[in-house]
């Protein structure tokens, strides 16, 4: 098996042979237009990196998002790490962090040496809990992070008050949620930094990997190229001798950063302005997939669905439910085994809890108070998920969890 392949089946897009609904090999078919901008690249083959392209594609991601600057870099994990570049965190600072979260959320910060704090979720939406946020900040608390997972918005209206009037910054991870919106504004623009991720398994992809760093401060944007480019960054144009002292200047506007490489080539950039085209579409698919699943387990008490709250948009990433078989004496581990062995459908559980990672708790940071999350976790699981899922997919995957829930309660 290839490694491309078992990666599909840890993130659960991946086909896998045996089971009544596979995910379709590939997720992501190309347009024309899409493949023909990719080869315009190819055969301009002039600057491959940080060009016009790249140029375009950040202007064109100003104009969907209305984020005042944006950068596109590698992925979205560099991303987070130019946004905790830009908080300042040093050794020893506190930075909260949901703890139901891709790994990804979390670890840029640990690598500048960030105390994490963990933070649990409410129990509507299943993201960050403003109110426990608010617990947990300490004098030495220097960041909050949200995660709007799954596509679903965090209640940003009320973590940035918080976090301004303790003089913290909030940085958005919007790996999942681009076209997510809160009263038409669009996620990763409330707080200091937005991060988006363009890797294969989102909702567009610029060639598998890719990603987009977004800000509001003229000052952290002036520095941005530098920290994503080695401290590079062009001279004023109008130097008498322009070889002189160098071509490029290596530490403008760094302070006591250390700059790294994230840049993103042309060609996945042309792409990235192609793809930015379809996304409302595709996710206005995703959106009424999940409305028809909705109403057909609709009469199922043992099965929740998170609540978008008023006036916002849930873009429905993955398809992540909750089973409570507490009437019947029964777990989400039973349902699964009912689920994958006698109705063939290939259900997974996703985004442990970080805390209970062997990586965080060697990094120190394995402590918790999460009581929301460490209950609601263990029922969690989730459908087959992707674009396009026909009416007999949906009919099959409801059926079937129907009928696995009602020979539960016996
Ligand atoms: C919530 C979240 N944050 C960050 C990342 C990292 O994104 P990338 O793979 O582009 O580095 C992911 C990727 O899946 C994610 O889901």
């Amino acid at each position: 098996m290839s490694n491309k392949t078992m990666l599909g089946d840890a993130s659960g897009r991946g086909a896998v042979d045996g089971f009544r609904v596979t995910c379709p090999a590939m997720q992501h078919p190309y347009t024309e237009a899409e493949i023909d901008a990719v080869v315009k690249v190819m055969r301009e083959a002039c600057g491959q990196t940080q060009g016009k392209y790249m140029v375009e594609f950040e202007q064109a991601f100003c104009a969907f998002t209305g984020a005042k600057h944006a950068f596109a870099v590698n992925n979205c994990t560099s991303a987070l790490k130019m946004a905790a570049i830009f908080c300042h965190i040093q050794p020893g600072d506190e930075v909260i962090i949901p703890a139901y979260t891709f790994c990804a959320s979390a670890i840029p910060f640990g690598d500048l040496g960030a105390k994490i704090v963990w933070a649990d979720i409410s129990p509507d939406t299943w993201t960050i809990d403003p109110d426990d946020i608010a617990r947990k900040i300490t004098p030495k608390t220097k960041a909050v992070v949200c995660v709007h997972l799954l596509g679903m918005p965090c209640d940003m209206k009320r973590i940035v008050p918080i976090a301004r009037a303790h003089g913290l910054k909030v940085v958005e991870d919007c790996a999942q949620a681009l076209d997510c919106r809160i009263d038409g504004q669009h996620v990763g623009t409330f707080g200091d930094f937005g991060c988006f991720s363009f890797h294969s398994a989102k909702t567009m992809t610029t060639l598998g990997e890719g990603g987009m760093f977004v800000c509001a401060d003229d000052a952290d944007a002036a520095a941005a190229p530098g920290i994503r480019h080695n401290g590079c960054c062009a001279y004023p144009a109008d130097r008498a001798r322009y070889w002189s002292p160098a071509m490029s200047c290596v530490d403008s506007f760094l302070d006591d950063r250390w700059p790294q490489n994230f840049c993103i080539g042309e060609a996945q950039c042309a792409l990235g302005t192609e793809e930015l085209k379809s996304v409302i579409a595709n996710n206005n698919t995703l959106i009424e997939q999940d409305r028809k699943i909705r109403e057909k387990l609709a009469g199922l008490p043992e099965i929740s669905f998170s609540r978008c709250p008023e006036n916002s948009r849930y873009v429905v990433h993955q398809y992540i439910m909750h089973y409570d078989g507490s009437a019947c004496g029964k777990t989400r581990d039973d349902l699964l085994d009912l689920m994958t062995k006698k109705y063939g459908i290939r259900c997974i559980v996703q985004y442990y809890p970080l805390y209970r990672y062997p990586l965080f708790q060697r990094k120190g940071c394995g402590e918790f108070d999460c009581p929301v999350l460490d209950k609601w976790w263990d029922g969690s699981f989730s459908f087959p998920w992707w674009c396009g899922m026909d009416d007999a997919v949906i009919d099959t995957l409801c059926s079937s969890l129907i009928s696995a829930v009602e020979e539960l309660r016996g």
